[in-house]
């Protein structure tokens, strides 16, 4: 298959649309006998701790979300405490529940249906306090195991075409999806929330590696195969979604790629039996690219997205003064950080945080498909409940011209609930928030690929949303939502364009002692 053939993306979209008669029609039910293993365990190697008492960096959440340090900087080389901090900020486990259907245990970014699919290893140079190899980061006893001894990064910088930040990363994170531990539950849609669960896993380490002095960025332009095999993963299984190379050295004495024979290592089963979704695989092989020739045209330009003028009534944004802003540190707020269950629906939040949150959010992200002041793949449209200083009402967020447009003045909380797959939890918010793409631009440009690009990135900035909102002391929480009512909901604006993520805002209800 080829990534240029964009009808691929195009049926798998379409087919993974819900509907109000697709909810309905889907027999599906949760099978708890054979329920997925949270955690990919190698019970024959010994597992490295690494070190829990790591220093906090001190560095406010909002800055860190929002201010990356720039890869131009002189060298930045992480030590093993860097790289503790940042696996566990990303993918650690911050909170334990008990629930009917056992042990859950929460991580440090919000995951559709607490499945935790992505799991996270490192390629490396010797750093202070670890050899240098191929790990895999095991948040249950937060250690990892080393599958090869020595230095592959030569194999990662051909794999990316020598992608200057791979190329002078002393280590890069590489984070994977496994198919079944989601879609045990989801089915054929977990090829989106791979991209949605590892987007808002990046706002974190994205974050956390901006508030360690570490350059960091999102990396999707690779050869999928070589990078696969240096894992040693079983690709029906399991598959590589992005790098994010951590630091920087000026030097460029990469050692030349290695050999990087088939390991049969033994891993714990994920369930005693797995479904196999074929739409998912075809999905994955056909926005993969095979040559490094490939990955360089690929990675060329990014596309010229109209930035959309803005017609109707227009409110501008305003950031909380500096001096309002809180400072909790990035730690403080990803263990704060949990999906709010319930908002409540008379409590109100400022268009000082509302911006504050959307700027925050979208300050450029640093990913290799993107230029820094080029436009964004996802738009945000909203439907405002109740934002003092707002109507209620549908509104377009002009990101240029730091704005929110007046689509609709109404109240619109029956309409949120349907979107939202007739949950309480969008009618109940203040703001929800919805992300959408003109696909057939993205596509074009960028191939199949493109599809894996804009999920990435709605869930990055949903992460980044997740993660502002707990620094102002709201609550958020991602929703999924019925595909192309959302489209008509506000159309005629967004016309052409396809539903993509969904996230909600507000104050989470405080439950009066009992
Ligand atoms: C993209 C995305 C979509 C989600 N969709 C829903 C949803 O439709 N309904 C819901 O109640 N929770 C939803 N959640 C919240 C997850 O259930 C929650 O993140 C997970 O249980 C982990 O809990 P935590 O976020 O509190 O750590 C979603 C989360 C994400 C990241």
């Amino acid at each position: 298959m080829n990534n240029r053939d964009i009808q691929a993306a195009w049926r798998y979209h379409d087919e993974t649309k819900h509907s109000y008669w697709s909810i309905r029609n889907n027999p599906h039910t949760l099978d708890w006998a054979n329920r997925p293993q949270p955690f990919k365990i190698y019970p024959k190697l010994e597992p490295f701790p690494l070190p829990r008492d790591v220093p906090q960096t001190g560095v406010a959440a909002l800055s860190a979300i929002s201010e990356p340090v720039p890869s131009s900087r002189a060298d930045s080389v992480p030590d093993l405490q860097d790289l503790a901090r940042i696996l566990y900020f990303s993918a650690g486990i911050t909170k334990q529940r008990r629930s009917s259907g056992g042990e859950i245990y929460f991580r440090a970014a919000a995951c559709t249906g607490a499945l935790y699919e992505i799991e996270l290893y490192v390629v490396t140079d010797v750093l202070a306090g670890l050899d240098a190899g191929v790990y895999h980061f095991n948040p249950a006893d937060v250690s990892l195991c080393l599958l090869r001894k020595g230095d592959f990064r030569g194999n990662l910088a051909e794999a990316t075409a020598r992608e200057p930040a791979v190329a002078h990363a002393p280590a890069t994170i590489i984070c994977t999806g496994t198919y079944w531990r989601n879609a045990w539950k989801y089915q054929t849609r977990t090829y989106r929330h791979f991209g949605w669960d590892n987007g808002t896993l990046l706002a974190n380490m994205l974050a956390v590696a901006a508030a360690s002095g570490l350059p960091a960025e999102i990396v999707l332009g690779f050869v999928d195969a070589e990078v696969s095999r240096l894992l040693d993963l079983d690709t029906r299984r399991e598959v590589s979604l992005c790098l994010v190379p951590i630091g920087r050295t000026s030097e460029l004495s990469l050692p030349k790629p290695r050999e990087a024979p088939v390991l049969h290592l033994e891993t714990v089963p994920v369930s005693q039996r797995q479904v196999e979704y074929p739409a998912m695989l075809q999905m994955h092989d056909a926005s993969s690219l095979e040559s490094v020739e490939e990955v360089t045209q690929w990675r060329g330009k990014p596309p010229t997205l109209p930035s959309s003028g803005l017609a109707g009534e227009e409110v501008q944004l305003q950031r909380l003064p500096e001096e309002e802003q809180e400072n909790d540190t990035i730690e403080q707020v990803i263990l704060r950080r949990g999906s709010t269950r319930t908002f409540d629906r008379t409590a109100s939040i400022t268009l000082a945080q509302l911006s504050t949150i959307l700027d925050c959010a979208t300050r450029g992200l640093p990913a290799d498909f993107l230029e820094p002041t080029a436009s964004q793949l996802n738009n945000l449209y909203l439907i405002v409940h109740s934002v003092q200083g707002l109507k209620p009402g549908a509104y377009f967020f002009g990101r240029e011209h730091n704005a929110l447009e007046l689509l609709k003045e109404g109240k619109f909380r029956a309409e949120a609930h349907h979107l939202g797959l007739e949950q309480e939890l969008p009618a109940d918010a203040c703001v929800d928030i919805f992300f959408l793409a003109d696909l057939k631009r993205i596509l074009e440009r960028y191939g199949n690929r493109g599809y894996r690009a804009v999920q990435l990135e709605a869930g990055t900035i949903g992460g980044r949303i997740y993660l502002a909102a707990y620094a102002v002391h709201l609550g958020a929480t991602g929703l999924t939502f019925f595909d192309d009512d959302v489209i008509s909901f506000f159309s005629p604006h967004a016309r052409d364009k396809s539903a993509i993520f969904l996230l909600a805002l507000g104050k989470p209800l405080k439950r009066k002692p009992q």
